[in-house]
């Protein structure tokens, strides 16, 4: 009986493109999904982004867009990820969606209106509030001096100094980090979810113990429900109650009867699943509620070991209560790091950029046979290692694997019109049959997501295919005709082993497996095929090597962000603009003669960027200018986007709403310039003729359609 599945991987915050860890964990849900797949079963594997919360309005706000537009641009971005590394989700939605207010809204009156007594109640709290930004703080916008250790500038949680964790309240001189105001301490109505019911309690203690978690992750589970010490000493018992609302301003979901207050991000957040997964139903015109009823439905969601309490606890609790379906499992996986073990960082390049490894021309499918050889079932953190990664590839991958391929393929081609025998020879039969056996055994281990393991067991039958090569030498027996049965029998044995290993790697890499199945003519989208190969299409190469040069390209650490001098250092007055007057030439192109030579080192000293325009306005006070908010793909130290402001005199020439949008052209690398209306960080680049007098005109560059905010104009 095909099993029906419901996957999902955790939803990545819309705060930032895609990083290498997030792409592991597609991967990862990835090669189980088409494991399930190609044996038959019925999966829809589902992603979608996570919308809400402070820091996207924050990082919104900062960038000069709306919530909606911000998460929008992001939403954009995502597909090249995905596509590039060949995650086959079949759905990419949004917890901003429609789908997703509506479920989460009746998730929250179902637990609300429990006939046996609501799991919703409501307290008042003292919260901290930002008197200039008008609204609650949360933790991380909260600073201050540890009330320990008297470290400055610590955050609302915890102290990064001594380690020790308090409430905000108990900082010493706390200050707004969004306005630098001192907060007050107002009172506000907060909706909680009763997780210290007894009916909780029991529930969860239930479901998180009876053995379908991974060992490693119920134990810790166990801890949380147990009375314990807290690093600081203090005593915590149990399960708390769970803060679920936010107050306005908030970007989120407005909680049903209770105007001006939203849910907290990760209340609505997985509920997204189910909103991806509706969405998904409703595109292909089926029943999300008759879908849902399945009671053979199978639900996995696959996550990184940061986010267990909210799959373990709080989501599994929120469905129960709600009276829905809970997840049949939750698969932790643990944390990616970076030749060896250096803590990943977006903004200082130390990382691995997935876009980055795709520009240099790698192989997805290198990157996925990699981690794929590395993980398993166990929530544990791996690294990604440089020349760990080239010795896989081309010693494992290509040495052991591909080459089977490429040794044979050759000799059928030329000598028997690459058609093969089905007289295998007794030696023949049984690899192949031994070859042809091991898929029980590797379903069971793609299964349990023993990746490592079943790529192990793979190679060790790469290993004695290669060894029946070396035993009967092909291209021995190819000198000489008279060996030209024993030839054709090898070689068709070692096409049929290559198809059976192509197979069992196919959810690694589906690409590969395609050109292969095009190339042998047996289908490899099908686990339980073991059909002998009759012909072969002339060999194509199949994959190429990784080389050190592409290895050293991808971990070359980053440009340094165009450098931009602080503001302080700019000059305090700049003299007056000593523009050379432009000689019109009514005889050189557009009225002006071209400038002397320079060599392309010279041109290599301007950095120009692909710049969008999030923002522009009239500027009050000039008739010449407008104010741009361009986006050149820059970061902050937390990996939040930062925009450039910059003023152009090409108010003669544009509206400013014809400009919001689009794409131009900026030299990203001047020196950044104080003007009377404020700092202009950068110029954006537009063509005019000499003579603006008889031939006004001015025209902002705008690049072919494709090009993408940051990249670099060569
Ligand atoms: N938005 C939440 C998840 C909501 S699920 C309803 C979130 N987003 S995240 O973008 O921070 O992380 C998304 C996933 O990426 C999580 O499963 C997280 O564990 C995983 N990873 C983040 N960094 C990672 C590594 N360095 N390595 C592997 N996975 C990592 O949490
Ligand atoms: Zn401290």
């Amino acid at each position: 009986m095909p099993r029906q599945l419901f996957v999902t991987t955790a939803l990545p915050y819309a705060n930032g493109n895609f990083h290498i860890g997030h792409i592991m964990e597609y991967i990862q849900a990835d090669i189980w999904v088409r494991f399930q797949r190609m044996r038959g079963n019925a999966v829809d594997f589902v992603g979608a982004d996570d919308t809400h919360g402070a820091p996207i309005m924050i990082a919104a706000e900062k960038a000069g867009k709306t919530p909606q537009q911000f998460v929008a641009d992001i939403a954009a971005g995502r597909k090249q990820y995905l596509d590039g590394f060949h995650i086959s989700f079949d759905n990419w939605h949004s917890t901003d969606a429609p789908e997703n207010h509506e479920l989460a809204r009746q998730i929250y009156r179902d637990l609300r209106d429990r006939a046996d007594g609501s799991l919703i109640e409501s307290k008042t709290i003292e919260q901290f509030f930002d008197p200039e930004k008008n609204m609650f703080l949360p933790d991380r916008y909260i600073k201050g001096e540890c009330p320990k250790c008297h470290a400055l500038d610590q955050y609302g949680d915890n102290c990064e100094v001594c380690g020790s964790v308090y409430a905000p309240t108990d900082l010493i001189n706390p200050f707004s980090a969004l306005s630098g105001a001192k907060p007050e301490l107002k009172n506000s109505e907060h909706f909680f979810f009763k997780l210290s019911d007894p009916r909780c309690v029991a529930f969860l203690e239930q479901w998180t113990q009876d053995g379908k978690l991974q060992p490693e992750v119920a134990n810790k589970i166990k801890e949380w429900f147990s009375i314990r010490t807290n690093p600081d000493g203090s005593k915590s018992e149990g399960l708390g109650d769970w803060d679920i609302s936010r107050d306005a301003p908030y970007f989120g979901i407005e909680i049903p009867d209770a105007p001006g207050k939203y849910f907290y991000v990760w209340l609505d957040a997985p509920v997204g699943y189910l909103a991806s997964l509706k969405n998904l139903l409703d595109k292909r015109g089926l029943d999300y509620a008759a879908y849902m009823k399945n009671s053979k439905l199978e639900q996995y969601h696959f996550i990184g070991k940061d986010i267990v309490t909210f799959h373990t606890l709080f989501w599994p609790a929120m469905l129960h209560f709600s009276g829905r379906k809970t997840p049949d499992n939750v698969f932790v996986h643990g944390f990616l790091t970076v030749n060896n073990g250096e803590k990943m960082s977006k903004s200082r390049g130390t990382g691995l950029d997935p876009l980055k490894y795709l520009s240099l021309g790698m192989n997805p499918e290198w990157l996925r046979y990699y981690l794929a050889a590395k993980l398993s079932a166990r929530n544990e953190d791996i690294d990604f290692n440089a020349d760990d990664f080239m010795a896989r590839v081309n010693s494992d991958l290509i040495g052991k694997f591909v080459n089977i391929a490429s040794r044979a393929a050759g000799f059928l081609t030329k000598r028997f019109d690459g058609q093969l025998t089905h007289a295998f020879g007794a030696q023949g039969t049984a690899l192949l049959a031994e070859v042809r056996g091991a898929a029980d055994t590797l379903a069971q281990l793609y299964d349990a997501r023993e990746f490592g393991k079943a790529t192990r067991e793979i190679m060790l039958l790469a290993d004695k295919v290669n060894a029946y090569v070396d035993q009967n030498k092909p291209w021995d027996l190819a000198k000489d005709t008279a060996n030209n049965e024993a030839l054709h029998q090898v070689c068709s044995v070692l096409i049929n082993t290559f198809a059976a290993l192509t197979r069992y790697l196919a959810p690694v890499l589906p690409s590969l497996a395609q050109a292969v199945q095009g190339f042998v003519g047996t289908s490899m989208q099908d686990w339980n095929t073991s059909a002998d190969v009759d012909a072969i299409a002339p060999y194509q190469h199949l994959i190429a090597r990784v080389t050190p040069e592409q290895l050293d390209a991808l971990f070359e650490p980053k440009e340094a962000p165009a450098l931009i001098e602080p503001a302080q250092a700019a000059p305090k007055k700049i003299a007056k603009a000593a523009a050379p007057a432009t000689p019109v030439d009514p005889n050189a192109p557009g009225g002006e003669a071209l400038a002397p030579t320079i060599g392309i080192d010279d041109f290599a000293k301007i950095d120009l960027r692909i710049a969008k325009i999030l923002n522009c306005e009239a500027v009050e006070g000039s008739t010449k200018l407008l104010r741009l908010t361009l986006d050149v793909g820059e970061k902050d130290a937390d990996g939040q986007p930062t925009t450039r402001n910059v003023f152009s005199g090409i108010a003669s020439s544009y509206q400013p709403e014809q400009l919001i949008g689009k794409l131009t052209v900026m030299v990203a690398n001047l020196a950044p310039r104080k003007m009377k209306f404020g700092m202009s960080e950068g110029m954006v680049l537009a063509a005019s003729h000499a003579d603006e007098k008889t031939q006004p005109g001015i025209y902002v560059l705008e690049p072919f359609a494709g090009a993408q905010a940051g990249m670099r104009v060569h």
